[in-house]
């Protein structure tokens, strides 16, 4: 296969990590789409905050884009949830368009999102396509854990932890986990916000499906973090007073026919000095196992996995698929279209 044709639906932080990696494994970026007025019509390059520019403009129509020239793949990266990112995806099937997105629901959307996933699917078959979701969910959440609990004998109870600073996003990120208000707000908040799923339940409902296990019920729980000193949160540009919320941690819990009990906990606060992002995995069986990444880079780690799995994506049958249905992720030490089974 020639070169892959790659089109950014977003062009934010992520997209702005993953460019660089994609013209390293000689993946050819032929078009961008974008929405605020100070970066439609800019060259991608710079808006993309490459050393270079790349001789295509970010537009805002992704149909218009997607039929005026030769995409392989599109990697759309504009919201978290199924209900916004869908219609993106759909464009891209209609016009015979793979994509890949990380949107966080999209890793597992079927049960948290039923109509569009079977939508999505109908729509990618019928164009001959593939969509998925992918991110830092797929090794680090999903594919590292069900091999590590394919190695026990018994499993009773699997837990994974996992945490992000807010600080390292913007203020609007610090708003939704509540920084500075207190105990009392929050729960207020709490009792009363019309939350979408959490993004732990769709790493659950792949971990289950790929290890054949029946959930049986789901719970949530939301606990508050809470400032042990004070603490500065910059991008709201405020101090946090002992006592005040630094952020809070979702805790989604399955229950399974088969008997094992799945936890993920995800933290997102304002961390205390040498804090890092956390990616533990614990499982209570036959044998006890304990899987830790210490210091990982969530944000590259998302970008690294999003372009690594591009050829899958191409090579994958039609439908809306996920990740744990891929193959295993695999070092790309060549250029990209070097893994592409198709002519
Ligand atoms: N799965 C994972 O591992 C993972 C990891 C990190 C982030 N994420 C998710 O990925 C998404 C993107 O993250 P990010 O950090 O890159 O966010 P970001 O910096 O805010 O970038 C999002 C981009 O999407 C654009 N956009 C939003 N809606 C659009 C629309 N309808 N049409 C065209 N462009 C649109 C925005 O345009 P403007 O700038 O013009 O407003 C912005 O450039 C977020 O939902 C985030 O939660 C997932």
């Amino acid at each position: 296969m020639s070169p892959i044709r790659a089109v950014f639906v977003g062009v934010g932080a992520m997209a702005s990590l993953a460019a660089p990696m994609l013209i390293d494994k000689e993946v050819q970026i032929v078009g961008a789409v974008g929405r605020s007025p100070g970066k439609v019509g800019r060259d991608a390059g710079d808006v993309l905050g490459l050393d270079r520019q790349l001789g295509v403009p970010v537009e805002a129509d992704v149909a218009a884009v997607l039929s005026s020239r030769p995409v392989d793949i599109a990697l759309v990266a504009t919201s978290s949830f199924m209900a916004d990112v869908g219609a993106h995806l759909a464009v891209c099937a209609r016009h015979g368009v793979n994509a890949i997105t990380i949107a966080e629901e999209a890793i597992h959307p079927w049960r948290t999102s039923p109509r569009i996933s079977a939508d999505l699917d109908a729509l990618a078959i019928e164009h001959g396509v593939t969509l998925t979701g992918g991110g830092f969910q797929d090794t680090y959440m999903i594919n590292l854990v069900t091999t590590l609990i394919g190695a026990a004998h018994r499993i009773d109870r699997v837990v994974g932890r996992s945490s992000f600073n807010v600080d390292e996003y913007g203020p609007e990120v610090a708003r939704d986990q509540q920084v500075g208000r207190t105990v009392e707000q929050f729960e207020a908040w709490l009792a009363h916000a019309d939350r979408p799923p959490t993004f732990g339940d769709n790493i659950l409902d792949a971990i289950a499906a790929a290890s054949g296990l029946t959930i049986t019920d789901c719970t949530t729980t939301t606990r508050p973090d809470l400032a042990t000193a004070e603490i500065r949160c910059e991008s709201l540009d405020l101090t946090i007073e002992p006592g005040r919320l630094i952020g809070f941690t979702d805790v989604d819990t399955f229950e399974t026919a088969e008997g094992p009990t799945l936890t993920v906990e995800l933290s997102g606060r304002i961390y205390n000095a040498g804090e890092t992002d956390v990616n533990d995995w614990r499982v209570a069986g036959d044998p006890t196992m304990h899987m830790v990444n210490p210091d990982v880079d969530t944000q590259r780690a998302t970008c690294t996995q999003w372009v690594n799995r591009i050829p899958d994506v191409i090579n994958a049958p039609a439908g809306l698929t996920s990740v744990d249905r891929l193959p295993p992720m695999r070092y790309r030490p060549l250029p990209l279209h070097h893994y592409v089974d198709r002519a």
